[in-house]
């Protein structure tokens, strides 16, 4: 077999972001209890005007737009922004959708809440520019894990799984090593039609812990930071649930 060892795949790069379709998102009764979840958090505060981080195929912010929010998705692969503006088309439902990097964000004070659902790189540059994309005031909310839950249930972002499609094997594992501390996600693509194997990785680095994360929105000038469940309610600590939200005004 004939072995080729690449960097990691990217989000944009289109035929990633195809097979991405396939098995990536959550499922969409999964998408649409998370985008109801931010409501209940964002309660009282309506209509909003609203920026969905990374927005993927759309499902939250067209979720929220049928709340009658004012919605603007970004996310930066242009096959995952036309799904989402085919799928505002369908409903006709009023909702921007648009291609660009979240790391050069353009807004500047106009968004009553900013969410960040499936988050990956966080750093003290995002931070402060999710800041500025808020009115005085105004809300972040990202996804994150419940570290207790990881300790003690000894479930952890550590997993390995393959499938198979027409004779392509496509393995994943994602781990981190106990002894450094660095975490490597890892691809890799059996064809055994074409006799190829493709193998790509993230390199080794150190996910930040959820205590960096609250210093990193704190510094960026979120007094208020706050842990909730899906359910809304502040989180009073303990292994469950998994998922909580940080919740940043
Ligand atoms: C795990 S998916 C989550 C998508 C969506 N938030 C959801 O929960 O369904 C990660 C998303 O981040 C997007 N993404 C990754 N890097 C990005 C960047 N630098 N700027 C904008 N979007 C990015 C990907 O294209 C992808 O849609």
């Amino acid at each position: 077999m004939n072995r080729i060892v690449r960097p990691m795949h990217r989000y944009g790069d289109a035929e990633f972001d195809q097979d991405y379709l396939r098995w990536g998102f959550h499922d969409r009764p999964t998408q649409l209890k998370e985008a109801e979840s931010v409501l209940k958090i964002a309660a009282g505060r309506t209509p909003l005007k609203i920026l969905d981080l990374a927005c993927g195929i759309g499902t939250h912010a067209l979720c929220w737009a049928r709340h009658g929010h004012a919605v603007t998705g970004v996310d930066i692969s242009a096959t995952f922004i036309a799904q989402a503006n085919a799928a505002a088309r369908d409903e006709n439902i009023a909702a921007s959708f648009v291609v660009a990097d979240i790391r050069t964000l353009p807004y500047r004070h106009c968004f009553d809440l900013v969410c960040w659902i499936e988050n990956s790189f966080f750093d003290a540059q995002m931070a402060a520019a999710i800041r500025g994309c808020l009115v005085p005031g105004g809300q972040f909310i990202m996804d994150v894990r419940n570290p207790d839950h990881e300790r003690t249930r000894q479930r952890s972002s550590n997993w390995r799984t393959w499938r198979e499609e027409n004779g392509v094997y496509h393995l994943e594992r994602h781990e981190t090593d106990p002894a450094t501390g660095l975490h490597e996600d890892v691809w890799i693509t059996i064809d055994t039609v074409s006799g190829q194997i493709k193998e790509e990785s993230s390199g080794k680095t150190r996910p930040l812990t959820l205590s960096d994360k609250i210093g990193l929105l704190k510094a960026a000038g979120f007094p208020d930071v706050q842990l909730r469940t899906m359910d809304g309610d502040i989180f009073q600590g303990g292994a469950e649930p998994y998922w909580l939200w940080l919740v940043a005004q």
